[in-house]
């Protein structure tokens, strides 16, 4: 099994990132973590953590957003997939226009040409018209589109709950066997 890459960009929502590195590690997945400036930001404000203490609670490797020649960014390495999440619109942007400036940009790039899965969960409301676009360019390359948008089928009673609805889409679309959050039997209603 390949290793994951896990990024987490600029955009709200950093708490999503923060969950799924801690189940991928209960999955027993190897991780590693890339974090962008606007990222490091955001992570703080909103999770009261930086990355190098997220890193070491959830046994991520830590590379660095400027190290643009870190194993996240190869080709040749062993990576199954690589998931931004959350993901702005800045690096959907740069995506979308093949720019990798940065080693977020750059293993998501790497990720396209290699044909690995790119997982992108965006943030923003609304959407700009540019942000739709992008979203569909991506999407239209193979990219796999999950917004930070819950459900709210499954009656979710905390802010974890919704947290997971996302997580367990991530997994699904990961290929990983879970158990994070309900699934829908069709005898709801
Ligand atoms: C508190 C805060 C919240 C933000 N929320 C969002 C957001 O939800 N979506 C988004 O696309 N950008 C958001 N931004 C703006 C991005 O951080 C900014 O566009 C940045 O350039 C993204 O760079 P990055 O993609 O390299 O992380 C937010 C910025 C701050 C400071």
């Amino acid at each position: 099994m390949g290793e994951i890459v896990v990024a987490i960009t600029g955009a709200s929502g950093a708490i999503y990132g923060k969950r799924l590195l801690e189940i991928l590690q209960q999955h027993g997945r190897d991780t590693r973590l890339v974090v962008s400036n606007a990222g490091e930001i955001t992570l703080q404000h909103e999770c009261n953590i930086s990355k190098e203490e997220l890193a070491e609670a959830t046994g991520s490797t830590l590379e660095e957003e400027g190290n643009i020649g870190a194993k996240s960014a190869s080709g040749s390495a062993k990576i199954d997939a690589v998931v931004i999440c959350p993901c702005s619109g800045t690096t959907l942007g740069k995506m979308a226009a093949g720019i990798s400036d940065n080693l977020v940009t750059r293993s998501a790039i790497v990720a396209m040409k290699e044909r690995r899965k790119l997982i992108l969960v965006p943030r923003e409301a609304p959407y700009a018209t540019v942000h739709l676009e992008n979203m569909t360019k991506l999407s239209s390359w193979g990219s796999i589109i999950i917004p930070a948008s819950p459900g709210f089928y499954n009656h979710p009673k905390s802010v974890d709950d919704l947290i997971d609805f996302i997580i367990a889409r991530i997994l699904d679309h990961l290929d990983i066997e879970h158990q994070v959050g309900k699934r829908w039997t069709g005898d709801e209603i």
